[in-house]
């Protein structure tokens, strides 16, 4: 049977992937993963797994979207089990519904098996809880990192949630910071989380004023997610109780 399973990962931590993902993956005949997925969850393959690198990272590319499309179409074309691993959820900044459209057209079947996203995950975490009956009543998830030519197609500055998450942000924070500051209050508490969930895990706290000075002179790469909203000074309260943030 052709089919392709887009299973979500999770952030990083390899134990927060579901248990169908983990079944899916011990039943896989081929596993194509991304850049950031734990290669501790590939562990749970079987020795004979083709095991696929296809990885993504800001101007290097393993493989090109179009390719990966056509790696899937292939190789479910070879009617064996194949797993399309994908970090996070595969449909939130991953290009899943790209892929999917790909399957659709070649007429193969897909599933999408849900994964933990880092949007939320990494902030949770971290000890920082999105929402907040008195602090936080909306969110608004975003990408700080835009298609070349694309560059203006989130304004910033009309952002209005309580609480905003920025994935893939922070090589754009000098440009999105003076945005979010035409609405916003310099004294907006701002958490950059970098590799979260990983043993690698950093947290940079700030505020809008200092962000964008704190990232820089703390060197932060992607990946990391940016919370930005009056949840991220619960952090100080919250992490007394658990060692894990
Ligand atoms: C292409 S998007 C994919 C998001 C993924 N589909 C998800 O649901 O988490 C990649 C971005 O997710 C965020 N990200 C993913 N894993 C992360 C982690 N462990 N720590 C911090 N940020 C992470 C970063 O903003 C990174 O640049």
């Amino acid at each position: 049977m052709k089919k392709v399973y887009l299973v979500g990962g999770g952030p990083g931590d390899p134990e927060l992937i579901t248990i169908r993902g983990m079944k899916l993956l011990n039943q896989a005949d081929v596993v194509i993963y991304d850049r950031l997925i734990s290669r501790k969850l590939l562990k749970y393959t079987e020795p004979e797994t083709e095991l696929i690198y296809v990885g993504k990272s800001s101007g290097k590319h393993a493989m090109k979207q179009e390719e990966i499309n056509q790696l899937l179409v292939e190789k479910a074309g070879e009617n064996r089990v194949v797993v399309r691993l994908k970090g996070g959820d595969p449909f939130i900044f991953g290009r899943g519904a790209e892929e999917i459209s790909a399957l659709v057209k070649a007429e193969i079947e897909f599933e999408v098996v849900p994964g933990v996203t880092s949007a939320i995950s990494v902030p949770e975490l971290s000890c920082i809880p999105l929402t907040h009956r008195e602090l936080s009543s909306s969110i608004t998830l975003v990408t700080g990192h835009f298609a070349p030519g694309n560059e203006n197609r989130v304004d910033f500055s009309a952002l209005m949630a309580d609480t905003l998450v920025i994935l893939m942000g922070v090589n754009n924070l000098p440009e999105i910071v003076p945005q979010l500051l035409k609405r916003r209050n310099e004294n907006t508490p701002v958490a950059i989380i970098e590799k979260g969930t990983t043993e690698e895990q950093r947290i940079i706290l700030g505020n809008l004023g200092n962000i964008v000075e704190k990232a820089k002179n703390s060197e932060v790469k992607p990946p990391a997610v940016t919370v930005v909203g009056e949840v991220v000074n619960l952090r100080e309260i919250f992490r007394r109780g658990s060692k894990k943030c």
